[in-house]
């Protein structure tokens, strides 16, 4: 359905900023949007803009000047670093005879190229024919020229941008279907995970950081083989071995991207599901951005717009292969987050990293093997309810329970009525009680 970019479609650039402010990075970043959509980029206009104008977004006198700018520059599309309404949309194109696509429409051409697990691909999907439905009405005619897989018009191939509304609300009504099937599967996936209570370790980071690469590099030769459940289910999602905390499922997710508009955090929030569930995030850095410390705090910003501020982190500084100063392989700050550097290309630093996500989560996990009494059966219940037993046996006094999951998946059970609670965590957290710390090397061989 979607085609990948084509190679250099020549970009005109149009940044508007209010008046008094000047910020050239708010360019520098666009222009990297557009050229990670595969556009060239020729020309770059500034606007000085109090309020949007209904009819054009900028104002007429500055119409004028992007239309003089797009012959100049002999641009074949505009992009424009804002949401546009249709009717403004519809009008500059009618003035510039050039295809122009808003800021919304960009990244959902980035996110079309980038989708890889099946969910997102339909999200990405749904959300282009909803951006695309509101659009529709304007004809395309005044287009006619410029067709094929270009910018903002990829996705929904020409055909389907000509068909009626009817077949388009279908096609949004088929997708939802499909999306409600895939989410059922995932959420049972999920299940299934956590009955095996197998910690959930997401790769989140700004687009282009590195983070499929570092999840192959993670996940690929070295490592065990795929767990086959999740690999068919879902091409993001990998169970990994051989680690120092025991194994853990690594979930790649779609990249971040500065000021996501918001309809698009809604449409993605259940492929982000992933990072808000996850035990762990390895929040990838492309450490040779110059811009990388704003990146870090952008994507922080998304992360706590779908809800996963309070998950842990570890930073992982990628491509160190283009730094000119060799870094530290692995800091460890006392009370901040752990830092990896790392280069998924050519796989240094790639022990320490793994050495860090043990650390990470073996402070998050509680491991320990008790005796529960034959006659706590509602709380020996509740904990196989939870999927976290990983192993039992009966002797003379009860059950013995072997626990291990996250912490934050057992802790709401010390609130259990009865002194069921209060017994668990006993159990769980004294230093003297009947546990183990030694985690089976045996089983993990
Ligand atoms: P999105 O899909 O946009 O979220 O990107 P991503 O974060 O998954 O990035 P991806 O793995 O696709 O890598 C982006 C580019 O960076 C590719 O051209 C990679 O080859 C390159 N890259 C990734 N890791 C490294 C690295 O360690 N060193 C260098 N030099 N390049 C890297």
């Amino acid at each position: 359905m979607f085609d990948r970019s084509r190679k250099g479609e020549r970009a005109l650039l149009l940044q508007a900023q209010a008046p008094g402010q000047h910020d050239p990075a708010l360019m520098e970043e666009f222009a990297e949007l557009a050229r990670s959509a595969g556009a060239t980029v020729v020309a770059t206009l500034g606007a000085r803009l109090e309020r949007p104008n209904p009819r054009y977004f900028v104002g007429v006198g500055k119409a004028e000047e992007l239309k003089a700018h797009k012959i100049a520059s002999d641009a074949d599309l505009i992009l424009v670093n804002h949401t546009l309404s249709p009717v403004q949309e519809r009008n500059l194109e009618r003035l510039t005879e050039c295809r122009v696509v808003d800021r919304t429409g960009l990244i959902l051409d980035i996110f079309a190229q980038r989708a890889r697990s099946h969910e997102g691909k339909l999200q990405v999907e749904l959300a282009q024919l909803r951006h695309m439905s509101t659009r529709l009405v304007r004809g395309w005619t005044h287009l006619e020229r410029q067709r094929g897989g270009a910018i903002g018009l990829r996705g929904p191939g020409e055909t389907q941008l000509e068909i009626d509304r009817r077949l388009l609300a279908e096609r949004v009504k088929q997708l939802q279907k499909r999306l409600e099937k895939v989410e059922v599967q995932r959420a049972q996936a999920r299940r299934s995970r956590e009955r095996s209570a197998l910690p959930v370790v997401a790769l989140v980071g700004y687009t282009n950081a590195g983070k499929s690469t570092l999840f192959n590099a993670l996940t690929g030769a070295g490592v065990y083989a795929a767990d086959q459940l999740f690999a068919t289910l879902d091409p993001t999602l990998r169970r990994i071995d051989g680690l120092e905390c025991g194994p853990i499922v690594l979930a790649d997710t779609v990249g971040f991207i500065r000021d996501l508009p918001h309809d698009l955090v809604a449409a993605f929030r259940s492929t982000l599901a992933e990072a808000r569930e996850a035990d762990l995030l390895l929040h990838v850095i492309d450490a040779s951005d110059p811009e990388r410390d704003t990146r870090i705090a952008d994507v922080d910003r998304v992360l706590a717009e779908i809800g996963s501020a309070d998950v842990p982190q570890v930073l992982v500084y990628n491509k160190i292969d283009r730094l000119e100063q060799e870094p530290p392989p692995l800091l460890l700050d006392r009370d901040g987050p752990l830092r990896a550097w790392v280069s998924a290309l050519d796989g240094r630093g790639m022990d320490g990293l793994r050495a860090s996500i043990s650390k990470a989560l073996s402070s998050e996990r509680l491991h320990r093997k008790f005796t529960l009494p034959s006659a706590s059966g509602r709380l020996r219940a509740r904990l196989h309810a939870l999927g976290v037993v990983a192993s039992e046996q009966t002797d003379a006094d009860g059950w013995v329970i072997e626990i291990d999951a996250p912490r934050a998946l057992i802790e709401p059970l010390f609130g259990l009525p009865g002194g069921d609670g209060e017994w668990l965590k006993a159990a769980l957290l004294a230093p003297t009680h009947r546990a183990t710390y030694n985690r089976s090397r045996a089983t993990r061989a």
